[in-house]
C-alpha cells in the first residue's frame, strides 16, 4: 500500500497541497463510467480526471471539442458512484465557461450539483482569470490546465511540445503564478519541454502534474485507455504502456467467438 492510501483515508484538495509539501508524487489516470473508476479509486490512485478526453475515448470524436456539458455530467456521476477514496476532478467541456464567468460559474455549479464530483477543471491562464475567480468564489475548487490545451486545437493546428520558445514559455510561468495567485489548487501541464515544467513546480506552491512534462513536477496524469494500451493508435513518446489490453481483449473475444461456433460454450455446467 502506498504512504498516500495509509495516510489519507480520503483524498481532498488540501491532502495534495500536502503530498507536495512531504515530496510525494501525485497520481492521477482518468476514468469515464463507473466499473473502471472502482478500479482506479480501488487500486489507491490519488485522483481521477473524468477528462474532456472521453470525446475521444469514449465517443471516438477526433478532438475534445464535441462533447457537452450534459454528457461530462453523466460520465462523471457514473464515476462518482464508483468511488471510495479518490478526488474527482471533473472538465469543464469546449463552450461551457470561455463566453462569460457567469456561464462558467453556472456550467461549475451544474457538474458539483448534478455528479457529485469534487472539483473542476478549465484550460487557460489570464485570458479565463474572471471566470475562474467567479467559481472560486462559489466555493468550488478548481485545478488549471496550462501547456498543451487540447481545445485549443484549432489554434495551435498540431499537437506537438508547446512552449519551446522564449515567449511562449513566460507566458505560461506567468499564467501558472496567476492560477496559483487565485487560488487554484493544482495545475496540469501538459506536453512542455521537462525543463520548464520544472521550472514552473518549483516556483508554485501548489501541485503540478504534468503530462508529457518531465519527471521534475509533483504528480503525473495519463489517459487510462492509452497506459492500459486499449489505444493503439496513438504513440507519443510520453505514453508508458502498463499492459497490451488491446491484444488481450481481441484474444478474449475471438477465443469467445470460436468457442460460440463450435458449441463449446455454454457447457452442461454453464447452463440451468
Ligand atoms: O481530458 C483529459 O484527459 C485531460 C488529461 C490529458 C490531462 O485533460
Amino acid at each position: 500500500m502506498s504512504v498516500a492510501k495509509k495516510q489519507y483515508k480520503r483524498i481532498t484538495t488540501k491532502s495534495l497541497v500536502d503530498m507536495k509539501s512531504n515530496g510525494e508524487k501525485i497520481a492521477m489516470l482518468t476514468a469515464y463510467d463507473y466499473t473502471m473508476a472502482k478500479i482506479v479509486d480501488g487500486a489507491g490512485i490519488d485522483v481521477i480526471l473524468v477528462g474532456d478526453s472521453a470525446s475521444n475515448v469514449m465517443a471516438g470524436h477526433e478532438t475534445t471539442l464535441p462533447i457537452t456539458l450534459d454528457q461530462m455530467i453523466y460520465h462523471a456521476a457514473s464515476v462518482v458512484r464508483g468511488i471510495e477514496r479518490s478526488l474527482v476532478v471533473v472538465d469543464l467541456p469546449f463552450g461551457s465557461y470561455q463566453s462569460d464567468p457567469k456561464e462558467a460559474l453556472r456550467s461549475a455549479i451544474r457538474i458539483m450539483k448534478e455528479s457529485g464530483g469534487h472539483a473542476v477543471k478549465l484550460e487557460g491562464g489570464k485570458e479565463i482569470k474572471e471566470s475562474i475567480k467567479r467559481i472560486l468564489n462559489a466555493g468550488i475548487p478548481v485545478m488549471g490546465h496550462l501547456g498543451l490545451t487540447p481545445q485549443s486545437i484549432y489554434k495551435f493546428g498540431t499537437y506537438t511540445v508547446r512552449a519551446k520558445e522564449e515567449e511562449e514559455a513566460e507566458k505560461l510561468k506567468s499564467d501558472a503564478l496567476l492560477l496559483e495567485k487565485l487560488g487554484c489548487f493544482a495545475m496540469v501541464l501538459e506536453k512542455v519541454p521537462a525543463k520548464l515544467a520544472k521550472e514552473v513546480s518549483e516556483s508554485v506552491s501548489i501541485p503540478v502534474i504534468g503530462i508529457g512534462a518531465g519527471n521534475g513536477v509533483d504528480g503525473q496524469v495519463l489517459v487510462t485507455h492509452d497506459m492500459l494500451g486499449m489505444t493503439h493508435e496513438f504513440n507519443p513518446r510520453f505514453l508508458r504502456r502498463y499492459l497490451d489490453l488491446h491484444e488481450e481483449m481481441t484474444n478474449a473475444f475471438k477465443s469467445y467467438m470460436q468457442d460460440v461456433k463450435s458449441l463449446d460454450f455454454p457447457s452442461d455446467e454453464e447452463q440451468y
